[in-house]
């Protein structure tokens, strides 16, 4: 029906940070909160869809009506997202961790009064640009966030085309209390071309793009 368009779809979303180990007791994080993760996460489900959240560590709840996994790591989150394919939508709105410690520690380290230690770094795999790869198991519509500090449209077309996905939501993060605030706004790059939004909620954006995806599968 009109009001439940993404009946019968299934949509994947990721949210949220990743914590990559130093050691048991220390890792690298990020600053995302998930909240436009999760609101993207309800905003779909509301339509209709059946909802995979992947979700990092967050301090928010699980939203209602949605299947959320919980992961930690980058590598968590990709197994988790390829392990709920198929779907016909992908929205990967988690702020993933780029890098890993190439060899977290088994034990906690040590001050030794010596040298600090070095951390040697390893990429972590890209989940969006997996997802958005040719394939039999390729979502139909799959939707990336760019969160730029300058030059957003310009960098987030290169990202759209690098990435290879649909769709991307890009934000200016330079200002404050966007990353972890309430408010977003976004710049939507697709086929069409680019469609600033103004200045809103998270979850006015989420319900903003979930209608657009329920208009896409219509
Ligand atoms: O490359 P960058 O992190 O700027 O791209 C942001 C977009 O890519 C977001 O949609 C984010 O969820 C996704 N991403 C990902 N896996 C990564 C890095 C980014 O899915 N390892």
């Amino acid at each position: 029906g009109v009001a439940r368009p993404l009946s019968g779809r299934h949509a994947i979303v990721t949210s949220g940070p990743t914590h990559e180990p130093i050691d048991p007791v220390r890792y690298i994080a990020n600053r995302s909160s998930g909240k436009q993760g999760h609101a993207i996460a309800a905003a779909l489900a509301a339509l209709g869809a059946r909802v995979t959240l992947v979700s990092g560590p967050v301090g928010i709840a699980d939203p209602a009506g949605v299947q959320t996994v919980h992961v930690e790591t980058a590598a968590q989150m990709l197994a988790a997202v390829e392990a709920a394919l198929p779907a016909d939508v992908a929205v990967c709105a988690a702020a993933v961790g780029d890098w890993r410690v190439a060899a977290a520690a088994g034990q906690k380290m040590k001050k030794d009064g010596g040298a600090p230690p070095a951390l040697q770094l390893a990429e972590n795999p890209d989940i969006l640009a997996r997802l958005s790869a040719p394939g039999p198991l390729r979502p139909r519509l799959v939707v990336g966030f760019a969160a730029e500090t300058e030059h957003l449209a310009e960098y987030a077309a290169a990202k759209r085309a690098r990435k290879g996905c649909d769709w991307i939501v890009a934000n200016n993060v330079g200002g404050t209390g966007i990353m972890g605030g309430e408010e977003n706004e976004v710049l939507l790059l697709s086929d069409e071309g680019a469609q600033a939004w103004p200045k809103l909620s998270k979850r006015e954006v989420a319900g903003l793009l979930a209608d657009k995806i329920g208009k896409f599968f219509a």
